[in-house]
């Protein structure tokens, strides 16, 4: 496993390009399992959890191949309908081909996710969607059993706005007998650009980009090719590093429409950003001001860049500061491994706060998720001196080549090979 060494202090300066959204891919590439045919899917991310999905969808029968940033998938091979405990414990995504493979072949058979790092994540509300299309499911030796010879379609109202959820339930009503009202839809970009992708392929829904979603269950769709959007988070993240180390940047590819609210909150704390259709400048400020974030659905503060955001304001000079997650309430792994660094932060309930100050200093640390590890990386290149940080592989999947975009802008990191942890 490999550990990334930073030597802090650098301030981030230059311009990058942002990489096509991990989370995106992750909804798009199950969406193909609807249609047998070939797919070209650009601007995918070369990163762990693409390569996952593309696993899990080789098992089921697919051809998957990734060059560079082009994805190439062909489903009419597919023939199982089995996503094995072997494949959905390394990534929670790859419960999205419960939909797919139901609206296909009537049955699927998909491994309970695990829980996370930062606790269990329930399905509960991809399970209701089935049933209420008319599936029969059962829960056996930890997998998910959905039978169904025709779905459906019906109204569906989701307690909670699951991205996942509705990725899933819209991907099965599309296919559906009849119209589907899903109602409290996630309005992430993710699932818009999966509807988008949809429609190309000859679905209809209506409402897209809104919580409402409407769909009018087709018999068949088609193969396309897709291009994936900007990710939104880690444009965020190297925003956060940047506005950490006092430097500028310029990114490109990037869409500051999905950003609206993060860009609000860099701003409230001192940082001077200007945004054009495709590209985001932001000047970090003097001395970064206290500001308080509560994580929200899209379009609020996303939790994915809650544990930036807490590193953004434990390297802070002064000043004390609140970070709220009110979609994962106990999202806060990171907390211990910036206190190693020096940050002086109290969690109470889903509450982290943040009291600033004190220099951050250089220490060995580990990463327990993915944005976790990437909030380490941000307080390391704040932090006086050497940090090193441990299990990398998380923040693979969902960063490509981040000690290269990070180089580009002046840090002073390294990946090292090592055999243990
Ligand atoms: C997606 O996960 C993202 N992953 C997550 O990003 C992101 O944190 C999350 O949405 C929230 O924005 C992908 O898109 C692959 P949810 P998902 O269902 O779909 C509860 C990253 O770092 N819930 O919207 O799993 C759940 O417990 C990852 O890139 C239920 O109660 O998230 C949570 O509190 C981490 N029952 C809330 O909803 C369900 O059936 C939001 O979860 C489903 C979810």
């Amino acid at each position: 496993m490999d550990k990334l060494v930073i030597q802090g202090g650098n301030k981030l300066c230059g311009r990058i390009k942002v990489s096509g959204a991990k989370n995106g891919s992750l909804a798009l590439m199950p969406a193909t399992i609807l249609s047998p045919g070939t797919y070209h899917l650009t601007n995918t991310p070369n990163l762990r959890d693409v390569w996952t999905m593309s696993r899990l969808m080789t098992a089921l029968g697919a051809f998957c191949e990734l060059n560079g940033n082009d994805l190439f998938i062909d489903t009419r091979e597919l023939n199982s309908t089995e996503a094995p405990y072997e494949h959905v414990k390394n990534m929670r995504a790859s419960f999205y081909v419960l939909g797919p493979l139901l609206a296909r072949f009537g049955e699927a058979r998909v491994s309970l996710p695990g829980g996370c790092a930062w606790g269990p994540r329930p399905v509960d509300l991809h399970i209701k969607g089935m049933e209420r299309l008319g599936a029969d499911v059962k829960l056996e030796n930890g997998y998910v059993v959905a039978k169904a010879k025709q779905l459906t379609g019906t109204k569906i109202h989701l307690d909670i706005s699951s991205v996942g959820a509705t990725g899933n339930i819209l991907m099965a009503a599309t296919l559906a007998k009849g119209t589907t009202l899903i109602s409290n839809a996630a309005t992430e970009p993710e699932i818009t650009a999966l509807a988008r992708m949809l429609v190309k392929m000859g679905a209809k829904i209506d409402g897209i980009g809104t919580a409402i979603l409407e769909i009018e269950g087709v018999t068949n769709l088609k193969p396309v090719d897709e291009t994936t959007i900007p990710d939104r988070i880690e444009a965020a993240t190297y925003l956060i590093a940047t506005a950490a180390t006092g430097g500028k940047i310029d990114l490109e590819n990037v869409n500051p429409y999905h950003l609206t609210s993060v860009i609000a909150k860099l701003e409230e704390c001192g940082c001077e950003v200007d945004v054009n259709s495709d590209s985001i400048f932001l000047k970090a400020a003097e001395k970064i001001l206290p500001t308080d974030i509560t994580t929200a659905v899209y379009p609020g503060i996303p939790t994915d860049i809650q544990p930036q955001w807490t590193a953004l304001m434990a390297a802070a000079s002064e000043g004390n500061s609140k970070v709220i997650d009110v979609v994962y309430t106990d999202r806060f792994k990171h907390i211990p491994e910036l206190m190693r660094l020096g940050a002086d932060i109290d969690v109470i309930d889903n509450s982290a706060f943040i009291k600033a100050g004190k220099k951050l200093t250089g220490a060995t640390v580990m990463a327990s998720d993915l944005r976790a590890g990437a909030a380490l990386v941000v307080a390391a290149l704040a932090a006086e001196g050497t940090s090193e940080i441990l299990r990398v592989y998380h923040i693979d999947r969902g960063y490509e080549s981040i000690e290269n975009k990070l180089t580009a802008l002046g840090a002073n990191i390294k990946r090292v090979k090592t055999e243990l942890i």
